[in-house]
């Protein structure tokens, strides 16, 4: 199989898109929020809560998330598409900038940043670091949630393009 194919199969996966994010501590003197934008999350366990996200090797996250063990996941709504993109951007300059334009919350339970406009949040503490190839699966349980009004519509991304529910 060639990487192609393998790449080929997982874009016709529809995924659920979330931001994922975390206080960095290492960020200027009192610390800044980091973000990423990420599909390769999933619900693990209702008892004990846990959810997974698999983080790239080498990413900031990765290295934000080996420092800080709170971390924090907006479930993004059809309308965040744009801020989607911007917190999946390679080499971006600063992602405090970046927050400052979102609208958030700081978590209570962990101090990450939570969208506002998001339809759903969790917040979370790691549990277990799984190395798995170039990515590590994070594993957290769940420390609080956060649940707008009305459900909204939901991002996705399918074959390598932002989508919307028809
Ligand atoms: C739709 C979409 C989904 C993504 N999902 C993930 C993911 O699940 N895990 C991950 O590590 N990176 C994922 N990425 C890539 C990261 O968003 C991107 O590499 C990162 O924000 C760039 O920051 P860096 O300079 O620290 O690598 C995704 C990107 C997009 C556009």
């Amino acid at each position: 199989m060639s990487e192609e194919e393998f790449r080929g199969v997982l874009a016709r996966l529809a995924g659920g898109v979330v931001l994922v994010s975390a206080h960095d501590p290492d960020d200027g003197p009192a610390g800044a929020p980091a973000g990423m934008t990420a599909t390769a999350f999933l619900s693990v366990s209702l008892d004990p809560p846990l959810v997974l996200v698999s983080v790239r090797t080498g990413s900031r996250m990765d290295e934000v998330l080996t420092e800080q063990p709170l971390w924090a996941v907006s479930l993004l709504s059809q309308e965040q598409r744009v801020t989607a993109g911007r917190f999946a951007m390679r080499g971006r300059l600063s992602d405090r900038l970046l927050f400052r334009e979102v609208p958030h919350v700081l978590g209570e339970h962990t101090g990450a940043p939570l969208l506002k406009d998001a339809l759903a949040g969790l917040e979370c503490r790691t549990e277990s670091r799984v190395p798995a190839g170039d990515h590590t699966l994070v594993v957290g349980r769940v420390l609080g949630t956060h649940l707008g009004g009305m459900a909204g519509a939901p991002l996705l991304y399918y074959q390598g393009a932002y989508r919307h529910l028809a």
